[in-house]
């Protein structure tokens, strides 16, 4: 670089005269219209925010390598996943219900967002660091996040409100154990381990379908903060995560997780003894135990946050052949939902951002126009298809693959209920043989700050009864807590 700074231009590219000094008739005169790099860096700079994301808004990243190590070919022909592929990726991690500006330790679940720059196309897993969900049915979910997030009248988070949809959403149960328990204030992001949390379906190069759920377990191991320093390092440094994963990779301490899978053969959803599509239940390793598959590193930060970390889009609907979805309801959903967010955040062709842009695929797209096109078609290939003049031609046999049998009428009801499915019973397990004698006691201790700073007498006693019905001594001494009667574990 040569030591003489470069001129400043206008951005159509004219150098300009001063960045301290308006034009104005006279030195004390009134500043004229035609000041025309005035005015086009005050109008730039009233652009320069673009929505936040309606959920898991505050979060950061950076990129990395995924290695794959095992086999499993077995399961999947997907490139990205066979043995000794390396792929270049993005993660982004994130509290859910925060805006930009809020504390990174604030009480919550983390989003785990992953995108494998494949030389099939880009595939994302968009998880969390938590294996199940608060809702199963995705016509709830702006409901659900409607009650985290702030009362229209005051601005303010309540407390009244989250418990009040909890308490009536039973299914949540499961994950407000996994968020009221130390998974909810996680050290740092290097310490998480994520989730791919849904079901998902992997084909194999003969056809064969497979369930799968994907793992990814720090190599740092998972840590928690306790409440009050969580507490005392949201006042100090509402960046503390950012900041962490960054300062880490800056200083050449990369962050690594190893990738594992769980494979359930396609016959045996129908007589699992959870329905293996439901988002609110795991499946025991005992059951179907961890598969290894790779891992994954990140080894460098984003040089601009807003164009690599703010405009990256993640969603579920980025799948390579050899990986689809599940008919998990919550899933199917999500389906729509990201590409949409996306079109309205970032706008119409966000997918040609960098950021976004398929590394080592081509694209071959009739999509074409809209604001701000940067990528355009050979002028000589058709806009349309079918066509007879040599475009681009879809290949049924991709499409076809991730299938699953589905016949009946159209209904809104419930999914099916398997053998052990309830929505207390894995909170209760989780509870009772998982927290060790100290998470137990921090996590009543959560949930009795939680129900004292209740207000309305009706979700007090449902907030009793919810972790009754989690565990009955659990209940009791959320009760006694609170200063309530215990109540009866089968009311529910
Ligand atoms: C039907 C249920 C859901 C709907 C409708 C939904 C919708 C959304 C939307 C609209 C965004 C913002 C996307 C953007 O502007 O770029 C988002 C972000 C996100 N969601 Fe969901 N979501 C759902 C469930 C879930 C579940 C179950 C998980 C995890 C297992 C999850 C994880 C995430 C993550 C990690 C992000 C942030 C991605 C990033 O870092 O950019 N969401 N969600």
């Amino acid at each position: 670089m040569s030591d003489k700074p470069h001129p400043t231009t206008t951005q159509s590219g004219t150098p300009v005269v001063s960045d301290e000094h308006s034009l104005t008739v006279g030195p004390d005169g009134v500043t004229v219209l035609h000041d025309r790099y005035l005015v086009e860096k005050l109008a730039q700079f009233n652009r320069e925010r673009i929505p936040e994301r309606i959920v898991h808004a505050k979060g950061g990243g950076a990129f990395g390598r995924l290695v794959i190590t095992g086999d499993v070919s077995a399961y999947t022909r997907a490139q990205v996943f066979a043995p000794g592929a390396d792929s270049e990726m993005l993660a982004r991690f994130s509290t859910v219900a925060g805006e930009q500006g809020s504390p990174d330790t604030w009480r919550d679940v983390r989003g785990f967002a992953l995108k494998f720059y494949s030389a099939e196309g880009n595939f994302d897993i968009v998880g969390n660091n938590t294996p199940v969900f608060f809702i199963r049915d995705a016509i709830k979910f702006p409901d659900f996040i409607h009650s985290q997030k702030r009362l229209p009248g005051s601005g303010l988070r309540d407390l009244d409100m989250q418990w009040d949809f909890w308490t009536l959403s039973p299914e949540s149960a499961h994950q407000v154990t996994y968020l009221m328990g130390d998974r909810g204030l996680p050290s740092n992001w290097r310490r998480m381990n994520g989730y791919g949390s849904h079901t998902y379906q992997w084909i194999n190069a003969a056809g064969e379908r497979f369930w799968v759920k994907y793992h990814f377990i720090s190599r740092l191991g998972a840590a928690n903060l306790d409440a009050a320093e969580a507490e005392r390092i949201a006042g100090v440094n509402a960046d503390f995560y950012r900041q962490d994963l960054y300062d880490a990779i800056a200083r050449g301490d990369f962050p690594t997780w190893d990738v594992k899978v769980q494979i359930m053969p396609y016959a045996e959803a129908a007589g699992y003894r959870f329905n293996p599509f439901d988002l609110t239940k795991v499946w025991p390793h005992g059951d179907y135990p961890l598969i290894d598959v790779g891992h994954f590193t990140l080894d460098r930060n984003p040089r601009n946050f807003f164009a690599e970390i703010e405009q990256a889009a993640f969603a579920p609907s980025n799948l390579v052949p050899g990986t689809d979805i599940s008919p998990d309801k919550m899933l199917m959903a999500r389906i729509f939902s990201y590409a949409d967010a996306q079109r309205y955040r970032v706008g119409t062709n966000y997918m040609q951002l960098p950021v976004n842009a398929p590394h080592a695929a081509e694209v071959h797209s009739y999509s074409q126009d809209g604001a701000a096109r940067h990528q355009f078609n050979d002028p000589t290939t058709p806009v349309y298809a079918p066509n007879g003049f040599n475009g681009p031609v879809a290949d049924p046999a991709v499409a076809l693959e991730g299938s699953w049998e589905s016949d009946g009428e159209l209904v809104r009801t419930a999914a099916s209920l398997h053998a052990e499915d309830n929505d207390f019973g894995q909170a209760g397990t989780m509870y009772r043989q998982v927290f060790t004698p100290e998470q137990k006691a921090r996590f009543l201790a959560t949930l009795t700050g939680q129900g004292q700073g209740l207000t309305v007498a009706a979700i007090k006693t449902r907030f009793v009864q919810y972790w009754t019905n989690v565990d009955a001594d659990l209940g009791a001494q959320v009760a006694g807590a609170m200063g309530l009667p215990a109540v009866d574990p089968n009311a529910q």
